[in-house]
């Protein structure tokens, strides 16, 4: 069923006079209450934002629930045309297939050369006041046609959508997100959950980060043993994680039903079966969604090696996470688990992890030192390199490609493999300029495991502030043609597959957090992996995710609630004047003297704190800061900021002392208090050091010497008054 919207029209001269000068008024009101009065919404409403439309001659169709649609076209037989037809069945619009002489409300035409625009997933769509046409070369197109029209009705409280014609496509073709599963266990349902919300956002790849120290998620035939004594440990990961605990693992608990979380308060931990995945992927192709499995390799493996401490180096292991590459057992493990993993997965990449693998075992292992002499290696760099071009071909030999994070190319990448860059933008930029394709993934706009507000308000983060808008900023290919310089070639663009959004989960305890810490930041990676270059507009973003927030927390999501989002750090925003403002400032760490003008420009630090111009980092060393006013001055107060965040390891020194000096030789102590915190603590905060004085002095000094106590951290502003 479907209702048309009418305009009655009469003849009558009389009639046509009012109704031009109805219409007028019409598009003159329309400026002022948008949508209502043009009559139902347009496409500026979708998120990711279409690539072109145009809006016709007035009119509107009103979209139901339950209305039909017919598929035609040469491509609407075989498994996903099938696949598509149930979907269509059982989506929010439950459509039903018209009959043979009604006239559908959709019509959607599927076959090759429908389109010009061959890109997968390019679609046409034209919203007629008598019906909806549909036009695209695939499923995927037709697919992303309903989520277009789906948003449009829902955009509009009677379902109206305005009559319009849509050209779309997808700007890369990797539109994606990583679940780390590990740290903490997802179940089965909650993926499910988690890509039907990918689907209406168009994204089409999940990768799932299924093995790491704190747990092998994967049942496999073939090394049943990992889920047994590997899935499992003491509750809670997270103190694991945070306070760097020892894992104590746990042998699988009796009744444990795969694919749900498993918690009693004692044991933690959880795991898929086969089943659970081969659910998961099916589910994920209905909706143009492939699952990328990663299993590590050779580092972050605690769990590995926990269930066969046989992989481990030979002699005393300074790293306990990394298998040993001298041994072929581990490569005869590696190479059964990745065959059956190859043939659960239909993708065609299988990610091999391949970061963050410390290299001190192998430099002591004999066997490691073996190798590197029989394989004429330079060093265990070129190990790691071994190792994983080892794994490249016995992927290639199954017809599949390896992807891994970008330490791939550390020792030589060989020919084939993708890369996944993690560590900023560096090395992805360094591998598509050597032809390797790649994914863009950087820590510094997409990791979502990090805080994305105030963080006093948020809950616990991996780091400090990556809010909604830096997500949406990033444009992946700006370092790539700042990189190439004047060798710029547009045609090196096509090694650049896509983007990716990463939430791992050492902080992320339930389905309700990591869903908060997706959404809305994967509304703005799903904008920039599909719009087209050029088209940012962060204001109109933000005013649809709020719109899109309240329809997924409708759906039963937990987005974060951005219409309530602080911000910036209100101190922040400008620079606070105060008689340090302009000074010269020196900063002697370790014996060497450098200039401090960022702890005298006035500015407080913000929220966002690693590598960012407003925070002074020092590491664990004896630190003097020296000011000088110019002149000697009355002060009434002196006092610093730092940051605070001991789960991420930064602190506040304990013995921080202030001198003053009139002539820079002779320096009097002041009686500022020190910092005494308890050790529990773990969330961040920014703490200030100071207090207020009466003193004359032209120069003033802050020591502090963390090495005594391991802290590093972070120093924002000297601020005297
Ligand atoms: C990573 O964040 N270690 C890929
Ligand atoms: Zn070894």
């Amino acid at each position: 069923m479907f209702t048309l919207a009418t305009v009655s029209h009469k003849r009558t001269k009389m009639k046509r006079v009012i109704a031009l000068i109805w219409g007028f008024s019409l598009y003159l009101l329309s400026f002022a209450a948008g949508d209502a009065v043009r009559g139902g919404s347009t496409p500026e409403r979708i998120l990711p934002q279409v690539a072109r439309w145009v809006p016709a001659n007035g009119g509107s169709f009103v979209l139901t629930p339950a209305c039909s649609y017919r598929l035609e076209g040469k491509g609407v037989t075989g498994d996903a045309a099938e696949a598509f037809r149930v979907y269509l069945d059982n989506c929010p619009l439950a459509m039903r297939s018209a009959d043979k002489k009604e006239s559908p409300a959709i019509r959607i035409k599927i076959g090759p050369k429908t389109l010009k625009d061959t890109r997968e997933g390019a679609y046409q769509l034209i919203v007629e006041r008598k019906g909806i046409s549909i036009q695209a070369n695939g499923v995927a197109g037709a697919f992303y046609a309903i989520q277009s029209l789906l948003q449009l009705q829902a955009a509009d409280d009677e379902g109206r959508i305005a009559c319009c014609k849509i050209e779309d496509a997808p700007r890369y073709a990797y539109r994606g997100l990583m679940f780390d599963v590990v740290r903490h266990f997802h179940g089965k349902d909650f993926i499910l959950k988690q890509i039907d919300l990918m689907a209406q956002l168009k994204m089409n790849r999940l990768h799932l980060h299924l093995t790491d120290n704190e747990g092998w998620r994967i049942a496999l035939d073939c090394a049943p043993e990992m889920v047994r004594k590997g899935a499992f440990g003491e509750s809670w990961w997270f103190n694991h994680v945070m306070s760097r605990k020892p894992l104590v693992f746990a042998e699988e608990p009796s009744g444990y039903i795969p694919g749900t979380v498993y918690d009693d308060g004692r044991v933690y931990g959880g795991y898929y079966s086969k089943e659970d995945l081969r659910e998961i992927i099916a589910f994920a192709a209905t909706r143009q969604i492939e699952i990328i499995p990663e299993i590590e390799f050779p580092g972050h493996n605690q769990a590995l090696l926990h269930a066969h401490p046989e992989f481990f180096c030979q002699g005393e292991h300074k790293v306990n996470n990394v298998v040993c590459l001298g041994k072929e057992n581990v490569f005869t493990f590696y190479e059964k688990v990745l065959e059956e993993v190859m043939e659960l997965f239909p993708t065609q990449y299988l990610h091999i992890g391949g970061d963050e693998a410390k290299k001190s075992n192998w430099n002591a292992c004999p066997l490691c030192q073996q190798r590197i002499a029989d394989e004429q290696l330079k060093d265990v760099y070129e190990l790691q390199s071994y190792g994983i071009r080892r794994m490249e071909k016995f992927i290639n030999g199954h017809g599949k490609r390896l992807i891994g994070w970008d330490e791939i190319l550390e020792g030589g990448l060989s020919d084939n493999a993708t890369v996944m860059s993690w560590r900023g933008t560096e090395g992805g930029v360094e591998a598509i300029r050597m032809n390797h394709d790649v994914v863009m993934s950087p820590s510094t706009f997409y990791y979502l495991d990090f805080g994305q507000d105030a963080p006093y308000k948020e809950p616990l983060a991996f780091n400090s502030y990556l809010p909604l808008e830096v997500v949406y900023s990033y444009e992946p290919e700006d370092d790539i043609i700042a990189a190439c310089g004047e060798d710029y070639d547009p045609s090196i663009l096509k090694h650049l597959l896509g983007v990716q959004g990463n939430l791992w989960s050492e902080c992320i305890v339930s389905d309700s957090q990591f869903e908060y810490m997706l959404y809305p930041r994967a509304f703005a990676i799903a904008e920039n992996g599909w719009s087209p270059k050029g088209s940012k507009n962060y204001p109109a973003f933000r005013e649809k995710s709020l719109s899109l927030i309240e329809r997924v927390k409708a759906q039963g999501y937990h987005p974060f609630e951005l219409a309530s989002e602080v911000g910036h750090r209100p101190e922040a925003v400008q620079p606070v004047p105060n008689l340090a403002l302009g000074a010269k400032a020196t900063w002697t760490c370790g014996g060497k003297a450098e200039s401090a003008d960022k702890v005298v420009d006035g500015w407080l630090g913000d929220w966002a704190i690693r590598r960012n111009p407003r925070w002074q980092e020092f590491g664990k060393k004896e630190v003097t800061l020296d000011v000088d006013l110019g002149e000697i001055k009355s002060l009434h107060y002196i006092g610093t900021e730092f940051v605070d965040y001991k789960a991420r390891r930064f602190c506040v020194p304990a013995d921080t002392e202030f001198f003053v000096s009139e002539d820079g030789v002779h320096f009097t102590p002041l009686s500022i208090p020190q910092m005494r915190l308890s050790e529990d603590r773990m969330h961040f905060s920014i703490l200030t050091v100071g207090g207020t004085v009466d003193v004359r002095a032209r120069y003033v000094r802050l020591r502090f010497n963390t090495g005594k106590q391991k802290v590093r951290g972070y120093i924002s502003e000297i601020m005297i008054n």
